[in-house]
């Protein structure tokens, strides 16, 4: 079997190639991607010499490369992690999560049809489905809940979500969809909440909290979702859509105290800054249909996972300190600076 992984140089994509090579060693593995700010081909480097594994730096919105390389390959799997992931830079410029986060999609799923493959996974979000109030703890997001999107990016992935049915119904691909909560873990770049607030508190900076720090995530250990998207290659149906989350809600502010606590540094750090625009006040993932008809649960908790992201985020400063130091400061200022 040939799993092309586009994306895998990220965070999840990249957790995903270890969990693959450790659960199916047999399968061969083609990584494709454009290494933009989020890529990191370091994340990859104890296995680029392997002989089932190659990488290849290409965009998904590259028609002819992508064709190129499916006439050279002839994956059997496709899973689709390529994206712009981050709300606040699709509020700051759109466009790039326009035309990566759909139109690349659209070339990845042409070439599928070109060259026919067993699946098309497209790896999708929660935020598809927009928020929920705080004080309606009873509600949770199901795979009917209707799209209802907040950023640009959210309103990017449900765009390729939809096209992603439509390919399905109209020509046949056999396609899969996951929505996942937020995900946390090793490799992760250091402008998410998590990775953000231990790098921070590290080295002693401030810990800019959104608004009061009062929504709501639903936080997941990212190698429970590459068991789930693994689950799904293997035994989900095609044109079906999988919600995957742990219920665990935690609100922003008490994951910064955490982080503070673990760490041994004071909540002084911590500064209130102006809120996202739109902000989504709460996701919560109802994951009731993966459970049933593929047995998925997670397994790692919250309480151990934070831990050991801690940890790695201590054991691997060569991964992040050359991120935090380079072009990322620009990021940081302009995102930052007048909050
Ligand atoms: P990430 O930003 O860490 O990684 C994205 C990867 O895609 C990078 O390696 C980047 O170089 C690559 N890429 C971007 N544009 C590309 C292009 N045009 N061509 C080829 N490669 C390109 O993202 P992540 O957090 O690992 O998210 C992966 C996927 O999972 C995304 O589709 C995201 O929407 C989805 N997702 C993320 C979370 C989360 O909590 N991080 C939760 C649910 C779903
Ligand atoms: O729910 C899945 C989504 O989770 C994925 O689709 C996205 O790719 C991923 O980025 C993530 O989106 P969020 O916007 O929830 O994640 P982020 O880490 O950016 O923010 C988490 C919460 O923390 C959110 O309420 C905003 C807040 N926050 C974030 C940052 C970066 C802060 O208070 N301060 C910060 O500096």
């Amino acid at each position: 079997m040939t799993i092309l992984v586009t994306g895998g140089a990220g965070f999840i994509g990249g957790n995903f190639i270890y969990y693959e090579r450790k659960h199916h060693p047999e399968d061969s593995i083609i990584c494709l991607d454009s290494l933009t700010y989020a890529g990191n081909l370091s994340t990859l480097s104890p296995i680029l010499d392997q002989p089932n594994f190659r990488f290849v730096k290409l965009d998904i919105r590259d028609r002819a490369g992508v064709y190129q390389l499916f006439e050279a390959e002839r994956p059997d799997i496709v899973v689709n992690f390529a994206a712009e992931s981050h709300v606040d830079r699709s509020i700051e410029s759109p466009e790039i999560f326009l035309q990566t986060n759909i139109l690349g999609t659209q070339v990845l799923m042409d070439a599928c049809r070109k060259y026919g493959v067993q699946r098309f996974h497209q790896v999708s979000t929660d935020e598809v489905y927009g928020d929920l109030p705080l004080d309606r703890p009873d509600l949770f997001f199901t795979e009917e809940t209707p799209l209802h999107t907040s950023s640009p990016y959210s309103a990017s992935k449900a765009a390729a979500d939809l096209l992603v049915m439509a390919y399905h119904r109209t020509y046949g691909l056999p396609a899969t969809i996951s929505r996942c909560s937020n995900n946390y873990g090793p490799y992760q770049f250091p402008e998410k909440l998590i990775p953000l607030m231990i790098a921070n508190a590290l080295n002693d900076k401030p810990l800019p909290v959104y608004g009061q720090g009062l929504n709501v995530r639903d936080w997941l250990y990212v190698e429970d979702h590459c068991k789930a998207i693994d689950l799904i290659l293997q035994k989900g149906r095609a044109g079906a859509i999988y919600n995957i989350g742990g219920h665990n809600e935690m609100k922003n502010i008490d994951i910064v105290k955490l982080i503070c606590k673990e760490l041994g540094k004071p909540e002084s750090l911590i500064t209130y800054v102006a809120d996202r625009k739109g902000h989504d006040m709460r996701y919560a993932i109802d994951p009731a249909k993966i459970h049933r008809e593929l047995g998925w649960l997670p397994e790692t908790g919250f309480s151990d996972g934070i831990v050991k992201t801690i940890g790695w985020y201590l054991d691997h400063r060569s991964w992040w300190e050359p991120i935090v130091t380079g072009e990322y400061r620009n990021y940081y200022k302009r995102m930052y600076g007048g909050r």
